[in-house]
């Protein structure tokens, strides 16, 4: 949950809700009655695509302080006015935003901002201690130019860092001093300079798994097709098109990593002899020879040493008999297989998986691409630390790295 306090920093609010839903997070937004002075309600809403509270009356329970309390994972209040660091510090519990905080056991997260007059006052000062000595993370403030002409601390912290602030929170350090490489979205294979032969694939699973684990303390990094997805905070990301480059993207990068995810939809086949001038229409039928595209997963699962490699699966049919197949056949650790089609699995914000392994199966039930991401992480890394107790027993190096 986030909240929004008046000061001139709210309109940066909207950027961290942008940032925040990018991110996969599901984000309500509770405004003090100052607040709206500065944004209005409806661009929360239309950015978060949630209710928006903007005080008591917005209650459409009658318990919404106790509803929203209870809902929230964590709250961040940014920015946070001087004066609602003052009703928070007392305790008080005079409007929504401040009776929420009161009333949740969420950890609270507050980005001050304000004059760096303000911020300095003892007032604050005592107000920010007492917060702290309570186990509330403080974010900031940063210190520049202020809206007032003043310089000196007192700005609210980027959007960007905020959102990584809260991944940390979120940090389970199931994955932490590990090095993930994760591929994702779909490619394209050029025809000629204006046409490509590409896929339905949106990018959201390997962005959300992409996400998860970074909030799992592991080092992320992504090599993305075309999509249009916001890179998660605190992940690097190289931006390819080719099943080509992404393979070399990944040979770039695969010597000292440790686990790697194929989201990505790599095109099987490419055009041949792709035309160096755009191809003209034409009466005549027209046909393309296609050759195919070398396979990612099975050349990093066939690299010594290589990583814990895992795999996705899209099938239209026979969907544990496939998985299984092409975990043998390509030489992968574990498959994700989901299926596709009929409005499920591409550009869907939600999907259904089920992961196959040596000796195992667990199906993970339908819900958001963020949620099974988290999931199917907690069983990646239970394979990586069975991986890595096993290879200590026989010696083997698998795996270069230790969690
Ligand atoms: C133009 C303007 C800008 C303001 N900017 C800030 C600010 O950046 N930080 C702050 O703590 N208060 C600022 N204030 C004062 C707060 O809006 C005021 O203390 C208000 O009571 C805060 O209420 P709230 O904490 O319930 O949102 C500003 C007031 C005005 C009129």
């Amino acid at each position: 949950m986030l909240g929004v306090s008046g000061g001139i920093a709210a309109y940066k609010s909207a950027e961290l809700v942008r940032q925040l839903c990018a991110a996969g997070a599901v984000v309500r937004v509770v405004m003090t009655r100052a607040a709206t002075e500065f944004v209005g309600a409806r661009t929360f809403q239309a950015l978060s695509g949630e209710p928006v509270w903007c005080g008591w009356s917005d209650d459409r329970s009658g318990m919404d302080h106790i509803d929203l309390a209870r809902w929230a994972d964590r709250i961040l209040v940014a920015p946070a006015s001087a004066d609602t660091l003052a009703r928070l510090a007392q305790g008080r519990a005079d409007d929504l935003l401040a009776a929420v905080c009161l009333a949740t056991e969420a950890p609270l997260l507050l980005a001050p901002a304000m004059n760096q007059a303000m911020w300095r006052h003892p007032a604050t000062q005592e107000n920010v201690q007492r917060l702290a000595g309570r186990g509330v993370q403080l974010c900031g403030p940063d210190a520049g130019e202020q809206a007032c002409g003043d310089v000196g601390p007192g700005r609210m912290r980027e959007p960007e860092a905020l959102v990584e602030a809260l991944a940390e929170s979120f940090a389970s350090g199931l994955l932490a001093g590990v090095k993930l490489v994760i591929t994702a979205g779909p490619t394209r294979e050029a025809v000629d300079p204006v046409r490509f032969l590409g896929n339905r694939s949106s990018g959201k699973m390997g962005y959300a798994i992409a996400a998860a684990a970074r909030a799992a303390g592991a080092r992320v990094e992504l090599v993305s097709g075309p999509v249009a997805l916001e890179v998660p905070a605190g992940v690097a990301c190289e931006q390819v098109e080719s099943a080509q480059a992404m393979l070399d993207a990944v040979l770039a990068r695969i010597n000292d990593c440790d686990i790697f995810i194929a989201t990505a939809a790599v095109a099987d086949y490419r055009p041949a002899a792709p035309a160096q001038q755009k191809i003209k229409k034409q009466a005549e039928a027209l046909s393309l020879q296609l050759e195919p595209t070398t396979d990612i997963l099975a050349t990093v699962a066939a690299l010594a040493p290589r990583p814990l490699c895992i795999g996705f699966a899209a099938e239209t049919e026979q969907l544990e008999q496939n998985a299984r197949r092409k975990r043998m056949h390509k030489g992968a650790d574990m498959i994700a297989a989901n299926r596709v089609g009929d409005g499920q699995g591409f550009e869907t914000d939600d999907n259904e998986l089920l992961l196959v392994w040596e000796g195992g199966e667990r199906l993970l039930p339908r819900t958001t691409k963020a949620r099974l991401a988290v999931q199917l992480l907690e069983q990646v890394a239970n394979l990586y630390a069975r991986r890595l107790s096993s290879d200590n027993e026989t010696s083997q190096p698998y795996a270069k790295h230790s969690a």
